[in-house]
């Protein structure tokens, strides 16, 4: 007997008369024409969007450009020197570092990583904590983070849990990798990936919702903010609770060589007593005014990162009486947040971020023939939501000055700034810094820098102490003082 395929049952009234009252009827344009399987995915993708909220999306931030409106009183954030001995605001390390390892020794530390982001300027066709990032070893960017949690786990004799935000476009890639590669060492049970929300893409000039294909909304990730929502309605909170995690050490996957978790920051946030343990930062000093980095600031006394393209360029530009930059706090978006105040803020049902704007070219169909549309300039309005505008919601909130050499090392574009070639200059240098204070000398060029190719091992080395204080770090250096590096050389310690 043949088989037919039973029809599809009506599309709800309801539903009908809510995408007309959003303006976005034409999400249904080609309904009739799908298989069921794929008219039920199409409905239940729009049954997951706020239809009621998307209105006032559209007139705020599609249709419009909000501006952005300046505190009227915006001066420089107060920071905690890197140099804890300095004239203008001295402090304890010892006793910070000390209070930070108590933390990771008490069990109470996990990680967190944000790599929900689509890596588009890398132009990488994979989730960017696979890119081969090792200046020497082409470790991927995820393995340099694992090994160092790893050596951390091992040394307080406690399980560092890892929670790793994804995205729905590369979550299944991500979790695949982690597997393949047997989770770098890591017990799997201690690394939880999940994925991030997604906003609609919407269309620059109608503020209609895009598709992507007859039975497909075109979304996009829903920005870092995403991560405090994520955090909750994953599960990862509640597992946090379960194992006693109580302070989050937050980096971004771009950054090679970020310290996945730094004692005397986690010290600091967890017991300064000018912090509220709600969310803390840490800053590098920019290297010029027009450096592409989120500023630091206090506004109207609260603590904010304000972004680069934002914050007024003669105010980015200011200088101090002996040259350096007025604003100088250049966010490198590493946090250290305390899990009640996620959990907080996350069930709290008046809380939301505001949304940022950015123009894209999103590949689509035409919502009246259907035929794909592959953008050669901006056609889409994507929104964002970001963490640290989080930082006014704290009771207190400090910031942290660390080392560019020690810990930024961003792998953002192609080539250029923020590059793989650069990551790689970064990473050697910070290589030979620690080396010299151990009493090896790389070759260097004419202008003082390595000539050569370096790269240290988080099992050898978390930091330039290590490598005259523990077993593996003498190991290494004494290898090292028996055979010289030689100029060109590519060598991992
Ligand atoms: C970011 C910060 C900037 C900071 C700089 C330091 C923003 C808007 N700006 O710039 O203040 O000085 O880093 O390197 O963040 N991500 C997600 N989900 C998303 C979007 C992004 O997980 O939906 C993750 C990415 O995977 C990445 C990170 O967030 O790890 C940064 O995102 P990106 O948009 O590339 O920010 P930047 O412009 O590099």
């Amino acid at each position: 007997m043949p088989t037919t395929t039973p029809p599809a049952p009506p599309i709800d009234a309801s539903l009908i008369a809510r995408l007309q009252g959003a303006g976005q009827s034409h999400l249904l344009r080609f309904a009739p024409t799908l298989t069921p399987d794929r008219r039920a995915a199409l409905l239940a993708q729009i049954e997951g969007l706020d239809l009621s909220a998307i209105p006032s999306l559209v007139e705020t931030y599609v249709k419009a450009k909000p501006t952005f409106s300046l505190a009227a009183s915006v001066e420089p954030a107060p920071y905690y020197p890197n140099n804890h001995a300095s004239k203008s605001r001295a402090w304890d390390r010892a006793r910070f570092e000390k209070a930070g390892q108590d933390l990771i020794r008490a069990g109470r530390v996990a990680c967190f990583t944000v790599a929900g982001g689509q890596g588009t300027r890398l132009g990488y066709d994979g989730p960017k904590g696979c890119y081969p990032a090792g200046a020497v070893s082409r470790k991927p960017l995820f393995q340099l983070f694992a090994e160092q949690i790893l050596a951390h786990s091992r040394r307080s004799g406690k399980d560092v849990p890892w929670y790793v935000m994804t995205s729905p476009l590369n979550h299944d890639a991500t979790v695949a990798f982690f597997r393949a590669n047997d989770f770098f060492g890591l017990p799997p049970s201690s690394v939880m990936c999940f994925p991030q929300g997604v906003m609609p893409s919407f269309d620059m000039k109608t503020g209609r919702v895009l598709l992507a294909a007859p039975d497909e909304i075109a979304t996009n990730p829903d920005g870092h903010g995403g991560s405090i929502t994520a955090l909750h309605k994953s599960g990862a909170i509640a597992d946090m609770k379960r194992r006693g995690i109580t302070t989050l050490s937050y980096f971004q996957v771009d950054n090679a060589t970020v310290q996945a978790l730094d004692p005397a920051f986690l010290g600091l946030h967890a017991s300064a007593p000018d912090s509220s343990a709600e969310m803390s930062s840490k800053m590098i000093p920019k290297a010029y005014a027009e450096e592409k980095l989120g500023l630091f600031c206090s506004c109207n006394g609260r603590t904010e990162v304000i972004e680069y393209s934002d914050l007024p360029m003669d105010l980015q530009r200011q200088t101090l009486p002996d040259g350096t930059l007025r604003f100088l706090a250049g966010s490198i978006a590493v946090h250290a947040m305390s899990v009640e105040f996620i959990e907080r803020l996350a069930t709290d049902p008046r809380f939301s971020l505001p949304y940022h704007r950015a123009e894209k070219k999103v590949p689509c169909i035409d919502p009246e023939t259907g035929e794909k549309v592959d953008p050669a300039s901006p056609n889409g309005v994507k929104l964002e939501r970001f963490v640290f505008d989080a930082l006014p919601l704290c009771r207190a909130s400090i910031v942290y000055e660390t080392d560019r050499i020690e810990e930024f090392a961003p792998i953002k574009n192609a080539a250029g700034v923020d590059s793989p070639e650069s990551c790689t200059r970064l990473q050697t240098e910070r290589a030979a810094r620690w080396l010299k204070a151990a009493g090896i000398e790389a070759p260097l060029t004419s202008d003082g820098k390595p000539d050569c190719t370096l790269e240290i091992s988080a099992s050898t080395a978390l930091c330039a102490s290590d490598l005259v204080s523990t077993d593996a770090g003498r190991a290494a250096v004494t290898r090292l003082r028996s055979s010289p590096i030689p100029r060109g050389a590519n060598i991992l310690i």
